[in-house]
């Protein structure tokens, strides 16, 4: 069983997970706003990527027993200054996440739960690679001073994204 403290904490990072979607979903509105389709399908497949760390929380809980309590998403940022803006609040976003998933793993130690606490080692590993991607791309943005040609042919890049939906549980 969880414990009332770690079902609620699961909730709330599933909550956050979920607001991620809605963060990079509205990332890539901004790019579809401006005709970067490219970059745009950059952030479709990162929101994708946040449904699945949501989906793969909310299976978790009800493996473990636990209740799934779907709260209100917050509006995510809808004004972008500029596509450099937009990487830059990416990056700051993820180190918001790798916090809150550290601060989970705190509380998973203290409460000696090792399901957990194996659970969320995925997401701990997850972090890097989201981190240093979103540090990646921003650095690319930054060299081409988020403006110009080199704005075509990091839309270009970033229209080979792509999703492959995992397996949730
Ligand atoms: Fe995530
Ligand atoms: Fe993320």
């Amino acid at each position: 069983m969880l414990s009332k403290k770690l079902e609620k904490e699961l909730n709330n990072q599933m909550n956050n997970e979920f607001f991620a979607e809605y963060e990079y979903l509205s990332m890539a509105a901004y790019f579809h706003s401006i005709n970067l389709d490219g970059i745009a399908n950059y952030f479709h497949v990162q929101a994708q990527e946040e449904h699945f760390h949501a989906m793969k929380i909310f299976h978790f809980i009800l493996d473990k027993g636990g209740k799934v309590q779907l709260q209100q998403i917050a509006q995510p940022d809808i004004d972008f200054k500029s596509p450099l803006d937009v990487f830059e609040k990416a990056l700051e976003h993820e180190k918001k996440v790798t916090k809150s998933i550290n601060k989970l793993m705190d509380e998973a130690i203290k409460e000696n739960d090792h399901a957990v606490n194996s659970f969320l080692r995925w997401y701990v590993d997850e972090q890097v690679e989201e981190e240093a991607l979103a540090g990646k791309s921003l650095g690319k943005m930054k060299l081409i001073n988020g403006q110009g040609e080199g704005l075509l042919i990091l839309d270009q890049e970033f229209s080979q994204r792509t999703f492959t939906v995992p397996k949730e549980n």
